[in-house]
């Protein structure tokens, strides 16, 4: 009863939505475990919606081997599709009753049920519940579930509370009702790392992080950021949690970071495992932040879910927003606003301004998984930040109550979003919902005048054509602004400006001098400012502004066109710049993390990027030449500045994984790449042989193999961290970023051969092919040989595992920006992808928009 026809792509549209014309009264599932043959009998009962219009009845299901179906105990034949099933049904209420057999084992695509290391577990976002019973899979359709596994793995979980369990079964059932993306199962040879937390409200609630034995030492970091984030949204937000059992599992084969399945998150190992041995800074701050997100999503997601997954960014674009204001409370506030514009500009400003452009809520799809794209999650964010900035931290409060108290328990659109702003604060939204609706990073031109005291700020907005989208109306944009007098003294506060119009004039009464303004101040809003200051009034703001963003971005600008000088006109390094830059340097009274933000500049990607935006056409070669040029110069003319940088950034005190200590580190970092410029890896190796957690010994790493005497050092990190997969994925990620770009292509080709190397675990995969992708230089040499072991890869793990092979496409995404020649060699790449035989529909999907540039 296996259909397998192909199937041709279909499209879905957002206007072409349609409720299912039953409701699921509950769900009972039986799981009987076996990894070739996993039994799973479903009870569904069903019963007519009132108010959906009329249809057929069908059931998703992909996959599946029907063993039987009744209806009201009466055996059916359905007719079957490769998509799912249709059968006749009563009038009125009935039970659903099928048997399917699924084989766990052979499931590479890892969605659905799926096995990792000997381990069952699942996979359900967005649309992989099919895969394991027939249901009606989509988010509007929502249910109670009672859940028995039988198996002999010594631990089984699912959602919600644990009711039973014996000799080879458990029972869970979970009495909030939800869509089925929200389903998870676990059953295997696990350990746990055991807390409690007590609620506000006096509930105790059981909290476990479940392992594979051996990891139970790497857990007690990720459950004080669940207890913090326990806490911390119950402060900020009021928002408790609502089960007796709040379970994490860490899984090593995982497409994504981690899932918010209710009340049993799912996580790939290395977003939750940590010990500073094995763990970079950046590592323990990711996961802090990513089991934020999850338990968030309990009520941004889980409590309040999505209509339809056009309404991804409702749950994903919000819950990103809570995650960053966690970081910033428990973290650094200045710092974590800068990373997040740096991820920004670097994911989401490409995508926006290429094929792959679509809006923070896209009106089709062919794949959903596609759509989990940096534009919904980050632009998404954005948008939630820009709406709190304009209508206030309180009012954004109250409106939030209003959505937890009006939508809990529904399956939300972002129109019902909006109306609870609306209701709450009386303001008209109809224009800010461009934002939600119309793709494209839009365009700010400034012009300025000084008479008699006033100083007037026109500003203009523009929103260039994108991927199927033309004729943009104008957005509210918000732009923080302050003003500073020319002696360095702030003379207007930061004031919020909204602009509404293509063009509109703001006047600020009363100043004695032409002041200098401090526009987009925190990076208010999600746009290119386009603006010629000169140098000199960059300059002056990076000394004197008052807002830690800008005086960032001020260095950034310096460092941005200090470079395209030098890549388009040959220049030099810019002196006046580096002079004040210095300054900043000098200062210890500014914290070591910023400084350290202060020392990196535009990647080459951002740098190729900002050329593309001037109509220029970047030449990577040319763009790496000059960043290593810069950079040397930068160590020599600090040679003095380094080693007391060094000395500041050095940490006395036991490893913490904390804001300051990691502040420092990264200080550290920068200072040993540059000094390792000057002493060929002497400090790199003292640093190397010494350290004692992974932050300083990879750091120290990555500058050995740049400067070419890498090659020992990484044998013995080999020999010492053989049988640690997470330590394993950095290993052979940092020596292809760390290589000059011709010899990384050869290495990345030559580790896709190493005994370690596997296309079943996307963290290797992603790590090597990965670390390649985001290599500007290296990924695209001119003899196209980047591009060649890219595709030749993607090629191959399309048959095992379409979600990671279609969202690596995204590599090529930018290539009709590049030379004829490259632009040819990733044309046919592209198109080799595209014409591989049975390509999955994700991969078609992601080479097609691509190609269609
Ligand atoms: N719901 C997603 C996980 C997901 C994504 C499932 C795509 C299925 C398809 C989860 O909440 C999430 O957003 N995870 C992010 C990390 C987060 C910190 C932004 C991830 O996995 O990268
Ligand atoms: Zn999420």
């Amino acid at each position: 009863m296996k259909d397998q026809a192909p199937t041709a792509p279909q499209t879905v549209y957002l206007k072409d939505y349609t409720p299912f014309g039953w409701t699921v009264e509950d769900v009972h599932l039986t799981f009987r475990l076996a990894p070739e043959s996993t039994r799973v009998l479903a009870r569904i009962h069903f019963a007519p919606a009132p108010d959906a219009p009329k249809q057929d009845f069908f059931l998703h299901g992909e996959e599946l081997t029907l063993i039987s179906a009744k209806i009201d105990g009466v055996a059916v034949q359905p007719a079957l599709t490769a998509q799912g099933l249709t059968v006749s049904v009563p009038d009125g209420p009935f039970l659903w009753e099928a048997e399917v057999e699924i084989a766990p084992i052979k499931n590479t695509a890892l969605e659905g049920l799926y096995m990792s290391n000997g381990m069952y577990c699942t996979q359900c976002e967005a649309e992989g519940f099919r895969k394991i019973t027939y249901y009606p899979d989509r988010p509007d359709v929502m249910s109670v579930f009672t859940v028995r596994i039988e198996g002999d793995a010594p631990v089984k979980l699912s959602n919600g509370n644990p009711t039973d369990s014996g000799e080879g079964f458990a029972e869970w059932h979970d009495p909030w009702p939800k869509p089925a993306y929200l389903f998870a199962l676990v059953a295997g040879d696990l350990v746990n790392h055991p807390d409690r937390f007590i609620t506000t409200s006096g509930k105790d609630v059981e909290l476990n992080i479940w392992v594979r034995p051996g990891d139970e030492n790497k857990c007690a970091f990720g459950m004080e950021a669940l207890k913090k984030s326990m806490r911390w949204d119950e402060e900020v937000y009021g928002r408790e949690y609502d089960l007796d059992i709040f379970n994490i599992v860490a899984v090593d084969d995982f497409n994504m970071g981690a899932m918010e399945n209710k009340g049993l998150n799912i996580f790939n190992s290395s977003c939750v495992l940590a010990s500073p041995e094995t763990s970079t800074d950046a590592n323990f701050e990711r996961i802090e932040a990513i089991i934020a997100h999850e338990y968030f999503h309990n009520w941004t997601g889980n409590r309040i879910t999505c209509r339809d997954w056009f309404q991804l960014c409702l749950k994903e674009g919000l819950t990103v927003y809570r995650d960053s204001q966690f970081t910033s409370d428990v973290r650094s506030a200045p710092v974590k606003r800068i990373e997040d514009v740096i991820v920004l500009r670097a994911r989401q400003f490409p995508e926006d301004q290429g094929p792959l452009s679509h809006p923070v809520r896209p009106e089709s799809f062919q794949e959903i998984n596609n759509f989990y794209t940096a534009t919904v999650y980050e632009k998404g964010a954005e948008v939630i930040g820009m709406l709190k900035l304009l209508v206030g931290d309180e009012a954004y409060y109250k409106a939030l109550d209003l959505y937890f108290d009006r939508h809990d328990g529904d399956a939300a659109t972002i129109e019902d979003w909006l109306q609870v702003f609306e209701d709450s604060t009386g303001r008209d939204l109809s224009q800010f919902k461009l934002w939600y609706s119309q793709s494209g990073t839009p365009r700010v031109a400034v012009d300025e005048t000084f008479e008699d005291g006033r100083y007037t700020l026109t500003l203009r907005q523009h929103s260039p054509d994108t991927a199927n989208q033309t004729d943009k109306k104008p957005q509210v944009i918000p732009v923080a602004v302050g003003l500073l007098s020319p002696d360095g003294t702030e003379v207007a506060p930061t004031t919020v400006l909204e602009l509404t119009e293509n063009e509109q004039s703001f006047t600020f009464d009363g100043l004695t001098e032409k002041p200098v303004p401090s526009l987009l101040r925190g990076f208010s809003a999600p746009i290119v400012l386009e603006r010629t200051t000169t140098a000199q009034e960059k300059t002056f703001l990076l000394a004197h502004d008052t807002d830690s963003f800008n005086r960032w971005e001020a260095n950034r600008d310096l460092a941005r066109d200090c470079l395209l000088a030098m890549i388009v006109e040959g220049a030099g390094p810019d002196q006046d710049w580096l002079d004040s830059l210095t300054k900043v340097l000098r200062d210890d009274t500014l914290d070591p993390a910023y400084r350290a933000l202060m020392l990196g500049g535009p990647s080459n990607s951002d740098l190729a990027q900002v050329l593309f935006e001037r109509g220029h056409t970047p030449d990577p070669d040319a763009i790496y030449d000059a960043s290593e040029t810069l950079a040397q110069y930068r160590a020599e003319l600090w040679v003095d500045l380094l080693p007391r940088l060094a000395a500041e950034a050095r940490v006395t005190a036991p490893y913490a994984p904390d804001a300051e200590q990691s502040g420092k580190r990264a200080l550290g970092g920068a200072v040993l790449a540059l000094q390792t410029r000057l002493d060929g890896g002497k400090a790199a190796q003292a640093q190397f042989d010494t350290a004692d957690n992974m932050t300083l010994q990879l750091g120290a790493l990555a500058q050995l193999v740049r400067a070419g005497q890498g090659e020992a050092a990484l044998a013995t990190f080999y020999d010492q961290w053989k049988d640690d997969r997470l330590v394993m994925d950095k290993w052979f990620g940092l020596q292809i970023g760390a290589l000059p770009p011709a010899e990384a292509v050869s290495r990345a080709s030559a580790l896709t051969e190493h005994a370690d190397f596997t296309m079943r675990n996307p963290n290797r995969f992603r790590a090597t092919l990965g670390a390649l992708a985001g290599y500007h230089a290296a990924f695209h040499q001119a003899d196209g040989s980047g591009y060649r072991l890219l595709s030749d890869k993607l090629i191959a793990l399309d048959d095992l595992n379409p979600q990671t092979t279609a969202r690596m496409c995204s590599a090529f995404q930018t290539w009709t920006r590049y030379d004829d020649n490259r632009r040819s060699l990733m044309k046919a790449e592209l198109e080799r992808i595209k014409a591989k035989p049975k390509l999955s529909r994700d991969t078609d999907e992601m080479v097609s928009r691509i190609l269609n540039a």
